[in-house]
């Protein structure tokens, strides 16, 4: 048995939530890998609607077991809050939610300082205090998971973080002062309440591989927010892609058998940041209406625009994806017609690679094929052969570009609102 890693494709916002709520059903183990409270994925079950935004997307299930890895960073008011509402959902968290003692912890400072980095910076981000916990850890002045489980020396770091802290929200932005002893017993609390969870996770999920259990690794963000490999200064700071999840679970790539990148049958994006596809017109309104495109964890109205799979063959490269899951395809049943983009051109001549600088992706021109539409709802259809022959065509045209198979198909946002295209 092996793991099965699923990626988000694109900026972010795939339906890896979905996805990853359906592979749960033949899993044993669900892990998430990077990232933070800056996710948001939904899960539409009958008429409830669950947001997730640490725990992952397996805890649905009852028989699922729920990791969050090494390289997640962890801020315990979203993680208690989103266990007391699972909880009162009578979803049954006990024994089934391990969080690695390697974790990294989010801090009230970190939160702040994100919030006030936006006033120079302006990435867009999430202000949920990602990035700059994230530069703790990798400057080695992170608090970890497993720090919490010595009181005094907690005590001891998180006096010297939140002093060393409040100087800068003093002198840089004129900020007022985080209360330092308020703050310990903040999470002196949290660790009284999460250390039934706190885990070995490298250890189980190693133990798990080894001994055959079905492991669903699960990204955060997208390819295109990596790092190393998106759209950078204007991505996240952690790595989204499927290298991140060795990393950040402890497995080694041996283990990997499979790479499921989810990808939108369209592009969205929130935040700033280089969007060649976008349409800032009637069109781009358009998709953002019937795409329902407002982000799950601030609110915000997401950028739409057409297809881009000169992208997507780039995230499929630095992936390896083996199979794709397109969603939302029923969001463009109501166009007459469709583009897609298959390549760039800079100064008239085609761009080879994914430019890797955002001065050039602001400069490169789209070039785009348009497909027919098929003008039709796609509800109620449950094989390939019967959707309509301009969908299949969309999708069929999306392979030959990405060079990667369709697999599964989202025409609507319930669990069961899936095409399975069969080998
Ligand atoms: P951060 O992750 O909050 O630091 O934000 C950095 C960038 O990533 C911003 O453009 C955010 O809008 C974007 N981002 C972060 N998380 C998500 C997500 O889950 N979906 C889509 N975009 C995201």
């Amino acid at each position: 048995m092996s793991v099965k890693v699923i990626v988000g494709a694109q900026w972010g916002d795939e339906g890896k939530g979905k996805v990853v709520d359906m592979l749960a059903e033949q899993s044993d183990v669900v892990a998430r890998y990077q990232g933070g409270a800056n996710a948001g994925h939904t899960i539409i079950v009958g008429d409830r609607k669950y947001v997730l935004h640490l725990i992952p997307s397996g805890i649905l299930h009852p028989h699922v077991t729920c990791v969050i890895g090494n390289g997640v960073v962890i801020d315990p008011d979203a993680l208690m809050e989103e266990i007391r509402l699972l909880e009162s959902f009578g979803i049954e968290i006990g024994g089934r939610l391990k969080i690695s003692h390697k974790a990294h912890l989010i801090m009230p400072y970190h939160k702040l300082l994100d919030q006030l980095q936006e006033s120079d910076q302006k990435i867009g981000t999430t202000g949920r205090g990602i990035g700059p916990s994230y530069i703790d850890k990798y400057n080695r002045t992170g608090i970890r998971i497993v720090d919490l489980l010595d009181r005094d020396g907690l005590a001891q770091k998180l006096r010297r973080s939140i002093e060393q802290k409040n100087q800068t929200f003093r002198k840089v932005y004129d900020a007022p002062e985080l209360d330092v002893e308020k703050t310990i017993a903040e999470y002196v609390e949290f660790d009284r309440r999460i250390d039934g969870y706190i885990t070995d996770t490298t250890a189980y999920l190693n133990e798990a591989w080894r001994s055959g259990q079905r492991i669903v690794a699960e990204g955060a963000q997208g390819a295109l927010l990596d790092i190393d490999h998106g759209t950078y200064p204007f991505v996240t700071s952690s790595s989204p892609t499927s290298g991140g999840a060795c990393t950040g679970l402890g497995l080694p790539p041996t283990a990997i058998s499979e790479v499921i990148g989810i990808a939108k049958a369209y592009c969205t994006r929130v935040g700033n940041g280089p969007f060649p596809t976008e349409l800032v017109d009637e069109t781009g309104e358009k998709l953002r209406r019937l795409g329902a495109e407002f982000g799950a964890t601030t609110g915000r109205p997401r950028r739409c625009g057409w297809l881009d799979l000169f992208a997507l063959r780039y995230s499929a490269m630095i992936n390896g994806i083996t199979e794709i899951v397109l969603t939302k395809l029923d969001v463009l049943s109501a166009f007459e017609e469709l583009k897609v983009c298959t390549g760039y051109e800079l100064d008239g001549r085609p761009v080879k690679y994914f430019p890797s600088d955002c001065s050039t992706l602001d400069r490169i021109r789209p070039v785009y094929q348009t497909l027919p539409g098929w003008n039709q709802e796609l509800t109620g259809v449950e094989r390939f052969e019967d959707l309509p022959e301009a969908t299949r065509r969309y999708v069929e045209y999306i392979e030959e570009v990405v060079g990667a198979r369709v697999g599964y198909i989202g025409i609507g946002p319930e669990r069961e609102q899936v095409v399975v295209r069969g080998l």
